[in-house]
């Protein structure tokens, strides 16, 4: 027995910065960053907590469920940019929703949404679990240096939530790592011990064009093994939800795979790279829209610090 989607949610932070506001603080222009990445705004956390994000998110799929904090089993986070190092994300929203589960965050960049899935199948594969709050948020605002233009016009905050129930919805979910720390990453903080070297910033330090190396090959590689491994042809999948990192990467794919371009979800213009949430907002945004439709199959897949990747073919089995 695995898993399928009963519901979804998401939560946006009340502020927009758009490239042009960007541009008044940050030496580029609102030209560069649409042509090099489709982008044309972002929201950032101002006055909310990540967990003011999650929670919301959250509550909107348990509403739409018809679940109470007290039918949930498990609650899985996905983050990298959690309101304190511990304890975790999962910790709080906990506390925010007044539920009373085991609850743990997944840390594993912009795939931690399909990692934690694949924790979430292990629960309900062990009968452990009728209720899963699945919930991946980000404030990868945090994580910027906003005087570094190669990174800090790419990122933006959000939280995005499922609630799962046992059934047989999960077709194929792949996970990999190549160790490679030095392409992507955000040092810890360093505690004052006197004496220890310290001045390490926690700002994101990226390795720009081997992400994106890795992540043009990752995305189509990921999507092609997800969906062989469902049993069905590429034709056959109703909508991709790429990892919304860059417009390019996402138009690479396009033009590599057999699946019509038009099927190809896409928000990266309105919200930038919000990490492990891009998936599950994308998910909730399309329900909204209309989009999905009973028995679907949504091929996703996702690259990330770690390096990171995963890629999942699932049945739309929502109404
Ligand atoms: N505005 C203006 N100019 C800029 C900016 C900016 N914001 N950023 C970089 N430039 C300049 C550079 O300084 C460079 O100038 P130079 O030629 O005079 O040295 C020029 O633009 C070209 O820079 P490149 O790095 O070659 O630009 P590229 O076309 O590779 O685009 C980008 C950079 C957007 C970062 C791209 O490499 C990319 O998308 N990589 C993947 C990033 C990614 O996927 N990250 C997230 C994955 S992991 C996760 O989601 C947590």
């Amino acid at each position: 027995m695995s898993f399928s989607i009963l519901s979804t949610g998401r939560a946006l932070p009340r502020t927009v910065l758009t490239n042009e506001q960007l541009c008044r603080f940050v030496d580029t222009t609102d030209e560069w960053i649409r042509s090099r990445t489709g982008i044309a705004q972002r929201y950032v956390c101002m006055e909310e907590s990540l967990t003011d994000l999650a929670a919301q998110a959250a509550r909107n799929a348990m509403q739409r469920a018809g679940v109470e904090a007290s039918d949930l089993d498990l609650i899985l986070c996905a983050t990298i940019s959690s309101d304190y190092i511990t304890p975790s994300l999962a910790c709080t929203v906990q506390e925010a929703l007044g539920a009373s589960c085991p609850a743990f965050d997944i840390s594993a960049a912009c795939p931690g949404f399909l990692f934690a899935l694949d924790v979430a199948d292990g629960y309900f594969a062990r009968g452990k679990a009728k209720r899963i709050l699945v919930v991946a948020a980000e404030a990868m605002s945090r994580l910027m240096d906003w005087r570094d233009r190669s990174t800090c016009v790419l990122f933006g905050d959000g939280a995005g939530a499922v609630i799962l129930g046992p059934g047989d919805g999960l077709r194929s979910l792949l996970l990999q790592t190549q160790g490679r720390a030095e392409v992507l990453y955000v040092p810890a903080t360093r505690g004052n011990l006197p004496g220890r070297a310290t001045g390490a910033k926690s700002y994101a330090v990226m390795d720009g064009q081997e992400v994106f190396k890795f992540a043009v090959t990752a995305m189509c590689r990921g999507l092609r093994h997800a969906i062989r491994e469902a049993g069905v042809a590429e034709e056959e999948i109703s909508w991709v939800l790429p990892h919304q990192a860059n417009l390019r990467i996402i138009e690479f794919a396009m033009s590599k795979m057999k699946i019509p371009p038009e099927r190809f979800l896409i928000n990266i213009d309105r919200l930038a790279n919000t990490s492990a949430a891009c998936i599950p907002i994308l998910l909730d945004e399309s329900r909204e829209q209309g989009k999905l439709k009973k028995g679907d199959l949504l091929a996703m897949c996702a690259f990330g610090a770690g390096l990171t990747s995963a890629s999942a073919v699932i049945r739309w089995d929502a109404d």
